[in-house]
């Protein structure tokens, strides 16, 4: 297998990688009280000095009352939460790797199995987590305007610190995401709407206030997905024009980057063409694109959850879309959760070494 043109640099902006492999953002939930730990900032490091082009942080919550459902993910707000950030991009410089944070807000979401709550409801553009399932409040128009502000100053906080680029997430269910889908965004203002675009106004809204933060020249990644937890089947845009409406309109906001979020990296987003959700978003943008899911294993990640074991798996389709020039950059999850060598091994061609993922991975960060 030559794995050579993953090796390749890639330059946009503020982002300057020495190759095409990002590190897929994982919540970790090793940060007491939403602050990096010295061995968070250790485990970021070892991708590193693994060679990983883009590290991508797990997801950290954004100044609002209610943007966290975990009181061990970390926060991208307040002094200490911070510093714990900065020694991160130090140790991951120092070794000589790229990082961006995942800035996040859940919106609404099931209460946390430990009990704890966070001091006010959660929120969210309805009350519903998903058809049926209410837990907390439908935001006033004031909170949707403090939270876009929240996004930007989270955003502006990662350029200070050092970090080489931000990324939002707006996918998997969560606010923004909940924003995007009919199901969830049921309002009647502004904000809501029968099309995904009208319904895609706040996103818009957070990426312009990030991109007025951050200036023209700093790289912002907007991580999307079709599916949600609670409908693996999802399309939020049905057809290829639908999704250049969607995107195009984030991408005039000021999206670099679209990260688009799949289980499988090898399925077709739309029926008459190979091509998955990274390959039809550069084709209607003409924007980099990321994919991911399943890079390297045999099973995909919310089976995982459920305790099935992935094996590794060879990259042959995946470097077949990638030299057709579908994406730029290649995301990988579970398989660098495991084995921060795992690109080197990659490389080197030590693929006896490689060693799948079974869920106990998740207990300890090593
Ligand atoms: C333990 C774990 C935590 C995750 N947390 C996040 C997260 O915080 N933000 C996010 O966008 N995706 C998250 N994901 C999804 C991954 O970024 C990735 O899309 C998914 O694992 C598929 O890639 P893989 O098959 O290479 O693991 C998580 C996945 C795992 C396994």
């Amino acid at each position: 297998m030559d794995t050579t043109t993953l090796f390749k640099p890639f330059q946009l902006k503020s982002l300057n990688l020495k190759n095409r492999i990002v590190m897929a953002p994982m919540t970790r939930s090793f940060s007491p009280n939403g602050i990096p730990t010295a061995e968070v900032a250790r485990y970021y490091a070892k991708r590193a000095a693994g060679e990983v082009g883009l590290i991508l942080s797990e997801g950290t919550v954004i100044d609002r009352a209610s943007s966290s459902a975990d009181p061990n993910i970390p926060h991208f707000y307040g002094q200490q939460a911070l510093a714990g950030w900065q020694q991160v991009i130090e140790e991951v410089h120092a070794a000589g790797g790229s990082m961006a944070p995942q800035i996040w807000h859940q919106g609404i979401m099931d209460n946390h199995h430990s009990g704890w709550l966070p001091p006010m409801p959660f929120e969210g553009p309805s009350e519903f987590n998903r058809p049926g399932f209410a837990n907390g409040v439908a935001m006033t128009e004031a909170d949707i305007e403090a939270t876009i502000l929240a996004f930007g100053r989270a955003a502006a906080d990662a350029k200070r610190l050092g970090f080489d680029s931000v990324e939002i997430h707006g996918a998997h269910g969560y606010l923004i995401d909940q924003f995007f889908w009919e199901a969830t965004n049921t309002r009647t203002d502004g904000y809501g709407g029968k099309t995904l675009v009208e319904r895609s106004r706040f996103a818009v809204e957070v990426v312009k206030e990030v991109r007025r933060q951050v200036g023209n020249d700093f790289a912002i990644i907007l991580r999307l997905s079709q599916w949600k937890p609670a409908d693996y089947g999802n399309k939020l845009a049905k057809t290829p024009q639908e999704m250049e409406a969607w995107l195009q309109r984030l991408a005039d906001a000021g999206v670099d980057i679209f990260h688009c979020s799949q289980r499988r990296f090898w399925d077709a987003e739309f029926e008459g063409a190979d091509l998955n959700f990274a390959g039809w978003a550069k084709k209607l943008t003409g924007k980099a694109t990321i994919t991911v899911g399943s890079v390297g294993l045999s099973g995909e990640f919310l089976a995982a959850f459920r305790g099935e074991s992935s094996v590794p798996s060879g990259l042959d389709e995946l470097l077949r879309r990638f030299d057709r020039g579908d994406f730029d950059l290649v995301g990988v999850g579970r398989a660098l959760l495991a084995d921060p060598d795992w690109l080197l091994k990659i490389k080197l061609g030590r693929a006896d070494e490689l060693r799948g993922f079974t869920k106990e991975a998740l207990a300890e960060l090593v």
